[in-house]
């Protein structure tokens, strides 16, 4: 079993202390589990560099919430690629719900970052997922194909090697409600099958993970993992509090021990 890739996503939260706080801590416990586990911590940008300081000389890596279409220019406020690789940032979030809803970004905006960040040979986690309106309406794989649909028209499929795809389902974000883990299963082998089409792709796209994320926590990580398509997970809420956030690599860990030995 290859080791399961466990990823904070802190969104907009956190200060210098909290951070600190959160730091100094989990550096403390966390040495015994990085042998078993990638973890990526994507804090805010503003404090990129100052979580990249405190985790360069582990093996824990630097993740960004999202970057720009442009590399360089007259863009007011923006971050891009070449500032995020400046920084020591190996993985870049793209595609969550949150910014595809509250900034209006488009499967073409998407798209366009993917690429760069292929291009920068940084890690795309690309987020997809349906809404609770399509999964009522069973229109779940329509939804996720339609998300991964312009990366392969316009990428090609291979542009999946060397990169994340993190089913999200939107409804389960941030309510508590995690999708059940054998639903996560199936949904993680549909992706696949609709990514790998035939031993051609199977040998050609490499190192390509599923992650799962929404309201995943330390009562239902276990199950999640379990499961031999989830690749490992992408965790908001509860990567904002170090104990939870390293028991769930703890578990990320014996499972991996266990499928190890
Ligand atoms: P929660 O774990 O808070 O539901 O957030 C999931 C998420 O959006 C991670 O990107």
């Amino acid at each position: 079993m290859k080791k399961k890739i466990i990823v904070a996503n802190w969104k907009l939260n956190g200060n210098t202390k909290t951070i600190s706080n959160f730091l100094i801590n989990f550096k403390l416990h966390v040495l015994p589990y990085l042998k078993y586990n990638t973890i990526v911590i994507s804090p805010s940008t503003i404090y990129l560099e100052r979580v990249y300081n405190n985790i360069q000389n582990l093996n824990i890596f630097l993740g960004a919430q999202n970057v720009d279409v442009n590399i360089k220019g007259s863009f007011t406020g923006e971050t891009s690629i070449l500032m995020l690789k400046d920084i020591g940032v190996k993985y870049v979030i793209i595609g969550h719900s949150e910014r595809r809803f509250f900034h209006n970004e488009t499967n073409e905006i998407i798209n366009k970052k993917f690429d760069l960040i292929k291009k920068f040979n940084l890690i795309p986690i690309l987020c997809i997922g349906e809404s609770q309106d399509e999964k009522n309406k069973n229109q779940t794989k329509e939804a996720l194909k339609n998300q991964l649909n312009h990366i392969i028209k316009h990428l090609g499929i291979q542009a999946f090697s060397n990169s994340i795809i993190a089913y999200e389902p939107i409804w389960s974000i941030g309510t508590g409600i995690s999708a059940d883990p054998i639903y996560v299963q199936k949904i993680h082998q549909f992706i696949k099958n609709y990514i790998y089409k035939n031993q051609n792709d199977i040998n050609n796209i490499k190192n390509l993970s599923i992650q799962y994320g929404g309201s995943v926590n330390i009562k239902n990580a276990k199950n999640l993992l379990e499961q031999p398509d989830i690749d490992g997970l992408l965790v908001g809420n509860s990567s904002l509090i170090y104990e939870d956030f390293l028991k769930i690599i703890k578990i990320s860990s014996d499972i991996f021990k266990k499928n190890n030995i």
